[in-house]
């Protein structure tokens, strides 16, 4: 076989990956733009296209309101337990609805709530800001009786696991993290952290935005209590798209919802003056959900089921570790260094490089010079070019060419003529 790092070596890898078939089922326009975002906003499925027309021409063009009774009012539900199956939930332990900061806020209320005795909360500095902000404010309208307390990452790309076993007390109400961190890739261990907070009898709320649909997830084995996530990112929802929410089925009754809405209520439709909580999963429910968005995630939670999270996972892992030591042969030693941990174990499925002229090395990929492919990555501050690995549709060529334009836009300082001043959204 031919050197590691020559194009020929990429395309022998992509003939011999048995996920190849699935780059076909996505709308892929312009097949030279190289795409490396997936983890932001994952592509459209092909599927998609026309699922999401029929919902809107047949089903609230032609049968209007009786789409309710057919299909529309279960949707939540039937999403639900699709995704249940995709992070290792049982099938009525998991909703669609609304946003995943709603979400994390509903639920989170739920849980000091529920902990009242225990007035803190923990989290780490590298949960996104979102999160972050929904414990902040949480605080501030229980009366500012909680403490929120960051776990300290000693690099910006890993946490120790000691410094956040110290921290873990009988104090401690909720532990909120992201099972992988935004801006690193840092991969929690789900089990040993969930069975760490146990211990101590704290509640842990999983935020899985950047893990669901890229790495292998069992709740059901970790015996999480709760957990959030997107569904436009690795799992291709569309542009926002509704998010989904899981509570383990024994804490379902103990939780409350701080938005009772109708959607929520036993029966919304005997139109009751006073709210009655509904069993199980729906009271977690508020109102309407938006019907044409929800539609656009069946056919990629298909996809991924079809896929299935154990080849993906393989393939990420095999992806990542490529563009690492395509990395490491380029860029390293020229201002670039890595800024996600380096074993495939402790982390997601994008791969971060730091550089001090991070933003305009992503301009000069995703708007190029003549000759050099487009590629869309994303800057995440202060000094991140964050590539996200989607197996369903990232080849290895794709990789290949990504690294060998980084190369040249760093060895020619292509960057320099680039503005310094940012886009609204990086
Ligand atoms: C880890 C994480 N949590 C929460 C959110 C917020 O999601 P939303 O804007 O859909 O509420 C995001 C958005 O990118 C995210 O990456």
């Amino acid at each position: 076989m031919s050197e590691q790092s020559s194009k020929s070596y990429a395309r022998a890898l992509d003939s011999n990956d048995p996920l190849k078939g699935f780059r076909k089922q996505f709308v892929i326009s312009d097949p030279s733009l190289i795409y490396l975002d997936g983890n932001s906003l994952g592509r459209l499925p092909l599927k998609t296209v026309k699922y999401m027309d029929n919902t809107i021409q047949e089903q609230w063009g032609d049968r209007l309101i009786r789409s309710w009774n057919e299909g529309w009012y279960q949707q939540s539900f039937r999403l639900g337990k699709k995704i249940a199956q995709i992070i290792g939930a049982h099938p009525e332990e998991v909703i669609v609805s609304d946003s995943t900061s709603i979400n994390l806020y509903k639920l989170l209320y739920g849980a000091l709530k529920l902990m009242n005795g225990k007035k803190e909360i923990i989290s780490d500095d590298m949960n996104f800001p979102s999160d972050l902000y929904i414990m902040q404010g949480l605080v501030k309208q229980f009366d500012n009786q909680h403490t929120l307390r960051l776990l300290k990452s000693p690099d910006g790309i890993t946490h120790d696991m000691t410094e956040l076993v110290r921290m873990i007390n009988k104090r401690t109400a909720v532990v909120s993290l992201s099972h992988v961190a935004f801006k690193s890739s840092y991969m929690y261990d789900m089990e040993r952290v969930t069975e760490l907070s146990h211990m101590h009898g704290a509640l842990v709320l999983w935020d899985l935005s950047h893990s669901v649909g890229a790495v292998p997830i069992s709740l059901r084995s970790a015996n999480a209590d709760m957990a959030i996530g997107c569904t436009y990112k690795y799992l291709n929802g569309g542009p926002g798209a509704p998010a989904f929410l899981y509570v383990r089925k024994d804490l379902q009754e103990k939780l409350v919802n701080p938005i009772q809405g109708w959607f929520g209520e036993r029966n919304p439709f005997e139109f009751k003056l006073h709210y009655r909580e509904s069993e199980g999963i729906r009271k977690f429910l508020t109102g309407t959900p938006p019907v044409v968005s929800v539609s656009g995630l069946e056919p990629s939670l298909d996809m991924v089921l079809d896929a299935g999270i154990g080849a993906i996972r393989q393939k990420s892992v095999s992806q990542t570790d490529y563009l690492i030591s395509l990395a490491r042969k380029w860029l390293f030693g020229k201002g670039v260094r890595l800024g996600s941990p380096e074993f495939s174990e402790k982390r997601g499925s994008h791969i971060s490089l730091k550089h001090a002229e991070a933003y305009r090395i992503c301009k000069a990929l995703i708007d190029p010079v003549v000759g050099q492919r487009v590629v869309i990555p994303d800057f995440r501050e202060p000094n991140n070019i964050r590539l996200g690995i989607t197996p369903l549709y990232t080849t290895y060529e794709e990789i290949h060419i990504a690294m060998e334009q980084l190369k040249y836009i760093m060895d020619n300082k292509i960057y320099e003529k680039y503005p310094r001043s940012r886009d609204a959204v990086t």
